[in-house]
């Protein structure tokens, strides 16, 4: 392992219903902000996008092309997660605790497991699968404490040619002595991680400060000196998730204005800076990741399982100061690795909160949305020409209630596909996730 497969790179064309933004519907009216082609031909070409429109414009330039007919199907970009820990796929659902319980009681001794190399690359392996047959394509992943983790994920990553951020788990303190580094040890680690890694394939590396409890101020901004050191590298951590996790973070840091406070001060709150949750966050706090154009991982399933709250979504939209917002599932806080339920808790989050999320926003969150938060922009998220071929292929009969749901055909109407796109959120799953393509290469786990 550890080479990618070597695969033909794959061209051909895809027929169904095209649907992507190119926008964001937050700010624009959805039929600005989404591209829709009700009877379209997706064409890939070396693993990228090549062209996209109407089949009956395509068919005959294309037709040298081997075509696969997904008619009836939506054909839309790979989901992306914002946030996600790979070593908690076996604890997911875990009872009865909210945050900082939860991470003594299940989390801290089921990451120790990921010392043992094996056993990290079998769970990579298992949950890559787990994504890909949700329909995920990027994920932006925390994995342990030990650099074997890391290792583990990004080889099985870069065996499926897949587009995969993550990091080694950066801890010196309020967790058991099996799980902690040091500020020289968790530098020295990530940095021969970085050397090795970021860059290689589509794989890019994140500095991973679990949290600012679990990190002293020197190992802050140890993590600050490796983002000055490497270009392009990402910052991942956790933010205002639960009451108290952020009134103990005030007790910690007693010298700083609070909880972004405490990262920005020590360096940690730049462009391609992704915070998870947010929950908790203040208006002064909004408008600091706003101005440094942070992004936010909102993770809906995790935000309701652990009670942690109910994410400002509006807020974050605002025109005045906006924040980027992806989805994120969360797992194992968060309750499944489906982007369509987390969607369909977002949606649920929402309406708490008396505001309607779009299905057309709901999809710019899991797909476009997501690679802003990521700085991907320019190669994942939309059907761009140029793009990488990361495709899904959504079946909106794919059960028989969906089939029930959604008798009526899709026609070039905007709002018949918003009809069947909504179905798709509320009632999805990875059942609905016909095929997934990775640099047109169609997965089979
Ligand atoms: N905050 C610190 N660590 C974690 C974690 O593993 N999961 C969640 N949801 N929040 C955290
Ligand atoms: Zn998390």
């Amino acid at each position: 392992m550890g080479q990618p497969s070597a695969a033909p790179v794959p061209s051909l064309a895809l027929r169904g219903t095209l649907l992507d933004c190119v926008a964001d519907p937050f700010f624009v009216p959805a039929a600005e902000a989404v591209r829709y082609v009700p009877d379209g031909l997706l064409v890939v070409e070396n693993g990228h996008i090549a062209a996209l429109g109407p089949f009956t414009d395509l068919q005959d330039p294309y037709a040298h092309l081997p075509l696969v007919d997904y008619s009836g199907h939506l054909i839309m970009p790979g989901f992306i997660d914002t946030h996600v820990h790979y070593p908690q796929t076996g604890m997911i659902a875990a009872y009865g605790a909210q945050l900082l319980e939860w991470l003594n009681q299940y989390t801290f001794p089921t990451e120790r497991q990921f010392q043992d190399p094996s056993h990290a690359r079998r769970i990579a392996d298992l949950f890559l699968d787990e994504l890909l047959k949700n329909g995920t394509t990027t994920a932006l992943v925390f994995a342990a404490v030990f650099p074997e983790s890391v290792e583990a994920f990004f080889e099985a990553a870069l065996a499926r040619n897949l587009r995969m951020i993550s990091g080694k788990v950066l801890m010196d303190r309020h967790a058991p002595d099996y799980l902690r580094d040091t500020p020289q040890t968790g530098y020295a680690q990530s940095k021969a991680l970085i050397e090795k890694w970021h860059g290689r394939g589509r794989l890019a590396y994140a500095v991973t400060p679990r949290f600012a409890a679990t990190s002293t101020e020197a190992q802050l901004k140890a993590a600050a000196q490796l983002l000055d050191e490497f270009p392009d590298l990402y910052l991942h951590t956790h933010l205002s998730e639960n009451v108290n996790e952020v009134a103990w973070i005030r007790e910690l840091f007693p010298q700083y204005d609070g909880y972004l406070d405490v990262y920005d001060q020590t360096g940690l709150v730049r462009e391609r800076s992704v915070f998870a949750h947010g929950v908790q966050i203040t208006e002064a706090e909004f408008r600091r990741l706003s101005e440094a154009k942070a992004a936010i991982s909102f993770c809906p399933t995790s935000n309701l399982f652990l009670g942690s709250g109910l994410f400002r979504l509006d807020r974050a939209k605002s025109a005045a100061s906006p924040v980027k917002v992806g989805l994120g599932t969360d797992v194992g806080a968060g309750t499944s690795f489906s982007l369509l339920q987390t969607a369909n808790e977002a949606y649920k989050v929402a309406q708490l909160r008396r505001q309607a999320l779009s299905p057309f926003q709901a999809l710019f969150l899991a797909t476009l949305g997501g690679a802003q938060a990521l700085c991907l922009e320019d190669k994942i998220g939309s059907f761009n020409p140029g793009n990488e071929a990361d495709i899904i292929v959504l079946n909106p009969r794919a059960t028989p209630l969906l089939a029930l749901r959604n008798q009526a055909p899709i026609t070039a109407d905007l709002a018949t596909v918003a009809d069947a796109l909504f179905s798709l959120l509320i009632m999805g799953d990875d059942r609905a996730v016909a095929a997934t393509y990775i640099l047109g290469q169609r997965f089979s786990p």
